[in-house]
């Protein structure tokens, strides 16, 4: 299957109420593992690669790893980017072969938020590449985007409908009370905000943040008419733990690669079918619009 873009699924998921879940990876086991959570629970998915991830990964790499795992994929598949501040850098990531990228300009004023994320919705439309933008910020940790919690402002309703209309964005991120990483206390939505937003536009809204809020809240949204929900943390907490619980577990003689790392994309893929069908989008593979 070729890759799809946030066009190909989330106007369907919008429509329906339920959410398609949009994961973090930072190399190919728990790419894979992603992706044969999403196959377990026959969802659509968006495997997504940061800016950081994708230095790490190497650009072409990321692609290369994606695009074959989509080539054998039952289920639709979509390569974003995520949290990209730098445009040249996006424009090489649409390039490359990404279906959807992310540009943060969140940090910026509003007119210039528009502007920057203008001009990438520009580029990206004569690649099929869809764009995804964040109005607001955010709070916490973000690859290597952090935001205190201090700075972290709620986005304001009355500005979305004209920066949806001059920027020309497939998604839009909002801050509405989540954080990236893990919660230092109980996460707060603001769920009057988003349904203040969710009444103003059409636009697919994405949850960030994903780790760590009440599942309950997290239905709460879809049930409301969010599109996306972001997930990273929780999946690197689980590929992590099951890491060092192998290395425990297996002799010191023992030396392949694959006996460490084939349960970590099970417990990877555990978490993914587990978010998926929380988020009503298991069985929802053929739904491509
Ligand atoms: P968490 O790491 O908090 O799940 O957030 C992920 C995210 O929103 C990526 O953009």
């Amino acid at each position: 299957m070729e890759l799809v873009t946030l066009r190909d699924i989330l106007p369907k998921a919008k429509k329906e109420y339920y959410a398609v879940g949009a994961f973090n990876f930072n190399g190919y086991e728990d790419a894979e593992g992603i992706q044969m959570g999403a196959e377990r629970a026959a969802s659509p998915v968006i495997l997504m690669a940061s800016q950081g991830a994708c230095q790490y990964i190497g650009l072409y790499e990321t692609v290369g790893i994606v695009k074959g795992i989509a080539k054998h994929s039952k289920v639709p598949v979509c390569l974003h980017l995520d949290h990209a501040t730098d445009c040249d850098f996006i424009k090489e990531a649409v390039k490359a072969g990404f279906s959807s990228v992310m540009v943060d300009a969140s940090a910026k004023e509003y007119e210039t938020n528009i502007r920057e994320s203008k001009a990438v919705v520009d580029f990206a439309r004569d690649y099929n590449c869809s764009v995804e933008a964040e109005l607001g910020k955010v709070g916490g940790k973000e690859d290597n985007i952090v935001v205190e919690d201090r700075s972290a402002t709620f986005t304001v309703p009355a500005d979305v409908p004209r920066y949806v209309d001059e920027t020309g964005i497939d998604a839009l991120a909002i801050a509405f009370g989540s954080v990236h990483g893990f919660y230092k206390s109980e996460p707060k939505l603001d769920f009057d905000r988003l349904a203040a937003v969710l009444k103003l536009t059409d636009c697919p809204i994405v949850l960030h943040g994903g780790t760590g809020i009440p599942i309950a809240d997290i239905q709460r949204c879809i049930g409301m008419g969010l599109a996306k929900v972001n997930v990273g943390t929780e999946l690197k907490a689980a590929f992590s733990n099951t890491l060092r619980k192998m290395c425990k577990e297996l002799p010191a003689e023992e030396f392949d690669p694959r006996k460490f790392l084939k349960p970590v994309k099970e417990a990877v893929s555990l978490i993914v079918k587990e978010k998926l069908e929380a988020f009503g989008s298991a069985g929802k593979a053929a739904d491509k619009a």
